[in-house]
């Protein structure tokens, strides 16, 4: 697979970064995943602004102006569309990005001046299949036990590891977790409860990433007149929803009718609702 590294047009396996990288040391970085739709990035400005909240608060510097990001970007696109014999324009695709804070002898510190090490590649796009579609998934739930700096997105991820294994441990899809007895977000997407034709997240604090696709279902809910509101909810209203949701780069929005082995959601049949449908086809629009 292409990619790019430090400035340079390699491939994965001639990628090569130091041992003493403070990405693989302390998991000391911050990323994006972009998802690129017929060869276009989707939302490319709104990951450029999450980028650089991450980047300040974690005071690395920014390697790139957004114009080089753009380039950096798509020529990873066309260089994987070319590697897979396909035009750019006849593929769907994922593009990583990763911003360490370079290399240094180990120290706990933000060290400052060093030259940051810029990863990035890209890959074809795995989407929700048809029958998680038309079924709905399945999702259990945690206590969300990551740290309390969650709206960074951070490559320091064990706790999403941890959190991401429950729910494979289980044969589900997601682990949906909770602060005490309030919903926070899923181990690598958000979740999204449909009450009475509208839909709720949790509100953008430190404790969710806030997904880019909370601009895209606002924006999608607003053309579509369904009310948006972003307010704490509780374990009672995930558990007696209409409708809940994951939303993510590769989920797009994908509705959840198993939790912890019970139905939820449509009229408590376990199928996926009206709002996801109508969310999903604004989405495709
Ligand atoms: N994960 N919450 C967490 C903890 C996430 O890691 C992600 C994304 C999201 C959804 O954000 P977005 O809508 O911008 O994809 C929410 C990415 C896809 C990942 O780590 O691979």
């Amino acid at each position: 697979l292409p990619c790019y590294l430090n400035g340079e047009s390699t491939t994965l396996p001639n990628a090569k970064i130091s041992v003493m990288d403070r990405g693989f040391i302390f998991g000391d970085g911050v990323y994006e995943v972009i998802p690129v739709y017929q060869g276009k990035l989707f939302r490319f400005d709104s990951h450029m602004d999450r980028l650089q909240r991450s980047l300040d608060a974690t005071r690395i510097p920014q390697p790139h102006t957004r114009a080089e990001w753009a380039q950096i970007a798509t020529n990873l696109v066309a260089a994987y569309a070319q590697s897979t014999g396909a035009t750019a324009q006849a593929t769907n695709q994922l593009v990583y990005i990763q911003i360490s804070r370079g290399v240094a002898m180990r120290d706990h510190a933000m060290l400052e001046g060093l030259t940051p090490t810029v990863f990035a590649m890209s890959n074809v796009m795995k989407l929700a299949t048809a029958e998680q579609r038309s079924q709905g998934v399945a999702c259990v739930t945690a206590d969300d036990f990551r740290w309390e700096k969650a709206q960074l997105k951070s490559t320091s991820l064990l706790g999403a590891v941890f959190a991401r294994q429950i729910s494979v441990d289980a044969g589900a899809v997601e682990t949906i977790m909770f602060r005490g007895e309030h919903l926070s977000e899923a181990s690598s997407s958000n979740v999204w409860v449909v009450k009475n034709g509208t839909v709720y997240g949790p509100p953008k604090d430190n404790l969710v990433l806030e997904g880019i696709r909370y601009g895209v279902l606002e924006d999608i809910c607003r053309a579509q007149g369904i009310p948006f509101v972003l307010r704490p909810i509780t374990r009672a209203e995930v558990l007696d929803a209409d409708e809940l949701l994951l939303s993510s780069a590769t989920k797009e929005v994908l509705p959840v009718t198993l939790l912890d082995g019970q139905p939820v959601g449509h009229l408590a049949k376990g199928l996926p609702g009206p709002i996801y449908q109508a969310l999903y086809a604004g989405y495709q629009q």
